[in-house]
């Protein structure tokens, strides 16, 4: 058992970084691309990599996600109808598409922003 340890964690590592590519392919991918290149007429994600950096970023990351976003390069659909972990995974597969340093986001971060009855037409790029 002992030497079967590393190799269970090997395994339960992949699956969930599986599983965050997984829930990008299907929710994600269609717009912004297998790695947030963007899908025309879909944005690509590159110049989300700045907002990982301050406390208003991150916020804004979590509500685009929650509630979608309406702006010039049209409307994406909000997802909270996915679990606060897979959120988490999906803000988490973006930042490492994009090579950005920064905490990894926890699912209490999803939590907290949820049940404000926002609108996409009505999340703002701080
Ligand atoms: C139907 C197409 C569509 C889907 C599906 C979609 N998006 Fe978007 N997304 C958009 C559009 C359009 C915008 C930009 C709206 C605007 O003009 O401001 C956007 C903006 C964003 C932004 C903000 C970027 C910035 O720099 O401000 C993030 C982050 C994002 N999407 C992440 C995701 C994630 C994660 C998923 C999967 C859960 C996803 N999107 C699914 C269309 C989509």
């Amino acid at each position: 058992m002992k030497r079967l340890l590393p190799f269970l964690l090997l395994l339960g590592f992949s699956a969930l970084a599986q599983g965050a590519e997984g829930l990008w392919a299907r929710y994600c991918a269609q717009c912004h691309g297998e790695k947030a290149q963007g899908v025309r007429p879909y944005p690509g994600l590159g110049e989300a990599a700045s907002l990982l950096a301050t406390p208003e970023g991150r916020r804004y990351l979590v509500l685009v996600v929650l509630y979608g976003k309406k702006g010039a390069s049209g409307l994406m659909p909000g997802f909270a109808q996915l679990k606060d972990e897979e959120l988490a995974a999906l803000l988490n597969h973006l930042m490492a598409l994009l090579k950005a340093k920064g905490e990894p986001f926890k699912p209490e971060e999803i939590k907290k922003e949820r049940g404000q009855n926002l609108a996409p037409d009505q999340i703002k790029r701080p």
